[in-house]
């Protein structure tokens, strides 16, 4: 969990009405602020409707993790503000999603991948990203055989995201998490990116 004053969560589904509020209005900060960052644009976001953001949630196959100010701490009933984001792509959700991860890499085991990673510029440097990092570490790890009944056998578990070669603040924070580059990507169709991978055995 991150350290006071922050608290960090998976948002828990079925997604509530004001949690479906609070997490559209940070993805669509998220992509107004950082536009070079992400495949995806705020144009394209800002048009989607409550039922697809509430689909986007409500899927088994993924899980999204976020900071707030709130305090872990009592008294916590403080107003707070969602701050950093990350979602998890489970091996189910990624069967259904074209993605042009190395062969090398797809065909070693189950593979996760890290998407959406975004922290509020202002909440940047304090360890935030490492946090929401660390949380996924635990989700794969305890990712269990059959869960989700997609197929899942226990094999090699992988940890993916591919993030654009210049992204230095970005590559330096997963390369400090112990993921290794493995290949090139062509992120957005425009080449330039790398992949980077973690096992879990
Ligand atoms: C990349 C990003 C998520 C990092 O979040 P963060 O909360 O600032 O990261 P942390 O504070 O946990 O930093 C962890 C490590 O990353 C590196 N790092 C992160 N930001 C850095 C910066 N501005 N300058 C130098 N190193 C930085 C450091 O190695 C740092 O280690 P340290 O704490 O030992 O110095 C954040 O900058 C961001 O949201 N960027 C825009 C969106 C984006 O690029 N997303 C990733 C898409 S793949």
């Amino acid at each position: 969990m991150a350290q006071d004053p922050y608290t960090l969560f998976p948002i828990p589904t079925p997604v509530s009405d004001s949690h479906l509020t609070a997490f559209s209005t940070l993805r669509l900060l998220s992509l107004h602020t950082d536009p070079s960052r992400f495949c995806s644009t705020y144009a394209r976001e800002s048009v989607f409707t409550p039922d697809i953001w509430r689909s986007r949630l409500d899927d088994n196959n993924k899980v999204t993790f976020i900071v707030s100010t709130r305090s872990s701490l009592p008294p916590n009933d403080e107003e707070e503000e969602w701050v950093a984001m990350m979602t998890i792509l489970g091996p189910a959700a990624l069967r259904n999603i074209p993605h042009d991860t190395p062969v090398e890499i797809s065909a070693r085991g189950e593979l996760f991948m890290i998407v959406s990673m975004w922290v509020h510029p202002t909440h940047r440097g304090k360890g935030l990203g490492s946090q929401l990092i660390r949380a996924g570490f635990d989700h794969v790890e305890k990712y269990q055989v059959g869960k989700l009944g997609d197929g899942y056998t226990g094999e090699l578990k992988l940890l993916v995201l591919e993030v654009l070669k210049d992204n230095e603040d970005a590559r330096r924070l997963y390369a400090k998490e112990s993921f290794v580059e493995v290949g090139e990507g062509a992120l957005c169709q425009g080449g330039g990116s790398v992949w980077m991978a973690k096992s879990f055995y």
